[in-house]
């Protein structure tokens, strides 16, 4: 029976179908990140590797796994893994996308609203018994309505995205490198280029994968061509935006805010971020719904049981990534 590794416990959902294949498994038994030292003393037998986006799944470590035939990533984005270095030596590389598609939309909508109508400071206020009644002024946000707003990457997330927000009234920009009917005939969406979408938008949206195309795709000059009113919110990779400019153009109130769900070391969080009263920030957790998180392990371990016997897993990826 072919050896199974799990870098770190996944939900039971998972676990119970990789069961009704093989007991032949066993699991990281803590419970915090491996390393990429732990994963190339755990990988020597290990023919099916399922892995988290927080392990550093490298060439050393792949070179290590001497019978590898398939690595199950627990995660749409793959950029944790060397795909390229993988595929030469013939393993397989899988992910888990349109599983955690709704969650992570609902979270970049949820983090719009936090920064648009500023309910985290608000209820930090009242926790501080601060509230002394009803005020004029007090904690004035920004109405979506008749807004215009600006997503960048429509692919699965960023549709999804989209299409939740049907109801409120705004003006929908997009780029992307293809055409997005979907968007265009339902909610009349604009394709439109980088800059114009930049110059235009009130909220700007980030739903693109990591890779050496988006690599701080957000910089100095994306910045500068930004309204002083705009929020930017992300929830796919930290690096897509250069974070130390960010959190200049923050400083300065250049944009009103942020919603951040993804930073660009993760875990580490500048403390000059940490500090400033114009962002929301989360701990990653834009497909951490049971139902999401559920699916993604039952995706992975399909994944990854296709893989060990032959077949071709569903979610399969090759390179190279788009936008
Ligand atoms: C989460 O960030 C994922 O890529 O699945
Ligand atoms: C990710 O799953 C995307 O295509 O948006």
């Amino acid at each position: 029976m072919p050896r199974i590794f799990i870098s770190r416990k996944i939900p039971e959902a998972g676990i119970k179908k990789l069961r009704e294949f093989t007991n032949d498994f066993s699991v990281f038994p803590y419970d915090r990140p491996i390393t990429e030292k732990e994963l190339i003393e755990n990988i020597g037998d290990v023919e099916g590797l399922l892995c988290l986006l927080t392990d550093p799944i490298t060439r050393r470590v792949i070179d290590a796994g001497k019978r590898l035939k398939i690595i199950a990533n627990y995660a749409v984005g793959y950029e944790n893994i060397d795909v390229e270095h993988a595929n030469k030596r013939g393993i397989l590389v899988t992910n888990t996308p349109g599983v955690l598609t709704d969650a992570t939309a609902e979270l970049a909508w949820a983090l719009l609203f936090a920064c648009a109508r500023r309910i985290v400071e608000a209820d930090r206020f009242t926790r501080e018994k601060r509230f002394n009644g009803w005020c004029p002024t007090l904690f004035l946000g920004t109405e979506f309505k008749g807004k215009t707003l600006g997503i960048i990457g429509v692919g699965r997330i960023g549709t999804a995205f989209a299409l939740k927000g049907k109801g409120f009234g705004m003006r929908i920009l997009y780029f992307d490198h293809h055409k997005n009917e979907v968007l265009e005939n339902e909610i009349g969406a604009m394709m439109v280029k980088m800059e114009e979408l930049l110059k235009k938008s009130d909220f700007i949206l980030l739903h693109i994968p990591l890779t050496e195309k988006t690599y701080h795709l957000i910089g100095e000059r994306e910045f500068a061509l930004m309204k002083p009113s705009a929020y930017l919110i992300n929830t796919s990779r930290g690096a897509v935006i250069d974070e130390k400019m960010l959190i200049q153009v923050l400083k300065k109130g250049k944009i009103r805010g942020a919603g951040l769900d993804v930073y660009e070391n993760e875990p580490r969080i500048p403390e000059e971020l940490i500090e400033l009263p114009n962002v929301v920030l989360l701990p990653h957790i834009g497909s951490a719904t049971y139902e999401a998180r559920n699916k993604m392990a039952e995706t992975a371990v399909e994944n990854l049981i296709a893989g060990l016997t032959g077949r071709t897993p569903p979610n399969l990826i090759s390179i190279p990534n788009t936008l």
